[in-house]
């Protein structure tokens, strides 16, 4: 109803201005148009996708269809949009539409040609859909069980052959390498062709709006790298002995699937006072800060950080005794998103769901500020501040005020042996951003590595585990990179990688404002939040990089990897201690803590506050699963009316005429007004019907070629 006023105005323009300007406005509301389509599509892929999530039997091969409608429609609309493009001039006023123009012509993979697009998506769909809804997965029992079992068993398990033989019973589940390496990671080089790049690599950087993106990510990688290394060194002391130490790890030994996060780990290596991690863990269990709970717990620190309340009704349509990691379908409107979590309690999930969280509130904040458009929230680019804003989030979550907050742990016991804790939160955090880093960037560089073709032809089948041995220090198969949706769908990592980054620059810049280190640093963002709402509001209005700048509060222009390693200093200082023991650090500050503390179970549910979330890769399949949806845009279009409204008055109102005149004319405008209005409103029903008459006799022609292929 809201777009068909919306055009209505827009044709009130067209049919009231005079000459050459119709062209101009004409070529304004086709983008608008195209911009409702992709609405629609959004809706529907986002309503196929959430039936096939919740396990409905037709629910992958509607989601198949839709995502093949989709592709069909993001390449036939770059061309109605160039051939419009020809007879328009832009004006100095432009800059959103040519921003707008430019997004619709280079949409990313849906420029493929139909039968390649459709080949991607039904490879990846499919193989998703497996993953998740087998249940033939070894959790280390006699029955066999399904993918959330095995997560939890696999952080359970402490027999190093059943946690291989359960890694093992989830690659069963993957799709054929061979396939994957002959017929759809090359597509990656017809996409990048379709849209004039050379290689790849140059094309993904293009999709992550930042020239030499993946060269600054090697760049930024070489400096993170020592401390990569240094906590893989101290993984392998404790889990082997110093023999091993500097030598790869079998990936199971990880307790990790792909070894992109080793968060299961973490009781081997607590320091010597792991009292944060042991009372923080404890309370997330007595309290039960799973699923819905803990999302809950995420709302109130998005509060407290003064962004606004998140719809309580997202949390009702949501589901939480699905799997984990979080995945989100977005309708693309501002209160339309729903999260399929699990309930299971830990640190990470926690963690993941603040991130959640984080991502719904970006979402709205940009969809209801008021010139966005669909194209502006949703466009298919990989933003770093899309993913930076959110894991920020998250690591305030670990903040001594926050988990106080959250009644997760003490303000007066953080101030005994502050650095102790620190020490402890900072191990939580790397044992899930430092693995996740390093595979971001390893999954990015093997792949254009394959492309490259610089892989003789023998080697590539083992390619993956060779490289993941050099660059990753980790053991694996050569297929398990076939787990992951950005893998199967060819998407690249780079927008994460670089949002990982920023994430610690921003928690540097809000840090260093803080007077001492005591302050409540919540407090101090939820003071100072507006380079941050700023941020989000843009949406994809301007390059995330030129918005890097003003999120810093200009401290620095770019990216730096400063703000991690400064983030780990103390744990780096301790991994040194640890792998090259020196007399001094043999000195044991550690002071008891004498305060009165509450019992655990008496603590007041009304302290409870959010916990920690972290960057994560965990909610990747959804978010930019939609990516070309577009949401609506209440305000503008409100706005857009007002305007056109006053215009229409204007034009007709002579002001030399009499009043009666005036009057006279305005009600003959009016009766004009009225019946142009029933006119377009038949004309537009006809267009839009004729379009989706066309997308669906395309789409089923598409289907009959495919089947006969
Ligand atoms: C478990 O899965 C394996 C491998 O897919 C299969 O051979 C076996 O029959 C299954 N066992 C049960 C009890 O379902
Ligand atoms: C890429 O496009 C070319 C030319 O259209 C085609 O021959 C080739 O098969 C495509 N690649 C893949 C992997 O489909
Ligand atoms: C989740 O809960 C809903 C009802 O709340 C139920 O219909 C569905 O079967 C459950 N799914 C699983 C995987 O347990
Ligand atoms: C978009 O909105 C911002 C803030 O409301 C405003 O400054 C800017 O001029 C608007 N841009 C357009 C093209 O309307």
């Amino acid at each position: 109803m809201r777009a068909t006023l919306t055009l209505l105005v827009i044709y009130f323009h067209v049919l009231l201005s005079s000459g050459s300007d119709n062209d101009q406005r004409w070529f304004v509301s086709l983008v608008d148009l195209v911009e409702l389509d992709y609405e629609d599509h959004c809706e529907q892929r986002a309503s196929a996708y959430w039936d096939e999530l919740m396990g409905s039997s037709k629910g992958l091969s509607m989601k198949l269809e839709r995502d093949k409608a989709f592709g069909i429609f993001g390449r036939s609309q770059t061309t109605d949009i160039r051939s419009a493009l020809s007879s328009y001039t832009y004006t100095q006023e432009d800059e959103i539409l040519r921003r707008k123009v430019k997004l619709l012509l280079q949409p990313g993979d849906t420029l493929l040609k139909t039968e390649q697009w459709i080949r991607l998506v039904t490879f990846g769909d499919t193989a998703m859909n497996k993953i998740r809804f087998a249940t033939n997965y070894d959790c280390g029992t006699t029955t066999n069980c399904t993918l959330r079992e095995l997560h939890n068993s696999l952080a359970r398990q402490h027999d190093e052959e059943t946690v291989r033989r359960m890694k093992e019973s989830w690659e069963k589940n993957l799709p054929d390498l061979n396939d994957y390496l002959d017929n759809i990671l090359p597509l990656l080089r017809n996409s990048s062709n379709e849209t004039n790049f050379n290689s790849v690599e140059e094309y993904w950087d293009f999709l992550g709006e930042y020239e030499g993106a993946t060269l600054k990510a090697r760049e930024l990688w070489d400096h993170i790298k020592p401390l990569y290394v240094k906590l893989h060194k101290y993984v392998t002391l404790k889990l082997k002995g110093p023999d091993e130490v500097g030598k790869p790890l079998p990936v199971h030994l990880l307790k990790s699937l792909t070894g992109d996060d080793w968060s299961n780990l973490i009781e081997n290596l607590l320091p010597k006072h792991p009292d944060i991690y042991q009372k923080v863990l404890a309370n997330l269990q007595l309290k039960e800060l799973g699923g819905l709970k803990a999302f809950k717990e995420a709302s109130k620190l998005i509060q407290e950080l003064s962004f606004g309340e998140l719809e309580p009704q997202i949390w009702e349509e949501s589901v939480f005794n699905g799997s984990c990691p979080t995945i989100l379908v977005d309708w693309c409107k501002p209160n339309k998103v729903r999260a399929v979590s699990c309930k299971d309690v830990s640190i990470g999930n926690y963690i993941d769901a603040h991130e959640a969280a984080m991502k719904i509130k970006y979402k709205q904040t940009t969809a209801l500020h008021s010139n966005n458009t669909y194209l502006l929230r949703e466009a298919a680019r990989y933003s770093a501040v899309y993913e930076a804003i959110p894991g920020f989030t998250s690591l305030l979550a670990l903040n001594p005020h926050a988990l106080d907050r959250a009644g997760l742990y003490q303000l007066d016991r953080f101030n005994f042996n502050p650095n102790h804790h620190r020490l402890v939160l900072q191990l939580i955090v790397a044992l899930r951003d430092l693995p996740k880093l390093n595979y971001f960037l390893a999954a990015d560089e093997w792949r254009l590595k394959v492309l490259m073709g610089t892989i003789p032809q023998s080697k590539i089948a083992t390619s993956w585990s060779e490289f993941r041995k050099n660059f990753s220090l980790i053991e694996t198969s050569n297929v398990d990179i076939l787990g992951d949706s950005y893998v199967l769908l060819n998407k690249p990592y780079i927008g994460k990688f670089l949002g990982v980054i920023l994430k610690y620059q921003i928690y540097q810049s809000f840090a260093e404002e803080l007077a001492s280190d005591e302050s409540d640093l919540v407090k101090h963002v939820a003071d100072s939040n507006s380079r941050i709402t700023d941020a989000m509001m843009q949406g994809f209005g301007v390059i995330w990089p030129e918005m890097v700048s003003d999120l810093l509060a200009k401290r620095e222009n770019g990216l730096e990897y400063t703000g991690l390693t400064d983030y780990y200093r103390l744990l780096d200082e301790y991994l040194d201690n640890q792998l090259e023991p020196s007399e001094n650090n043999e000195i044991d500050d550690y002071i008891e803590p004498v305060i009165p503390e509450p019992e655990e179970n008496e603590i007041p549910a009304a302290q409870e506050k959010p916990e920690e979330s972290f960057n994560q890769p965990q909610t990747h399949e959804n978010i930019l699963d939609n990516i070309i949806e577009t949401g609506e845009e209440s305000h503008s279009k409100f706005e857009t009316s007002t305007v056109a409204v006053m215009e229409i008055k204007n034009a007709p109102g002579d002001q030399k005429e009499d009043e009666s005149r005036k009057e006279a004319s305005y009600s003959t405008y009016w009766w004009i007004g009225i019946a142009v209005a029933v006119a377009v409103i038949v004309i537009l029903i006809a267009i839009i019907a004729r379009k989706r008459h066309s997308h669906r006799k395309q789409l089923e022609k598409q289907r009959r070629d495919h089947s006969r292929a």
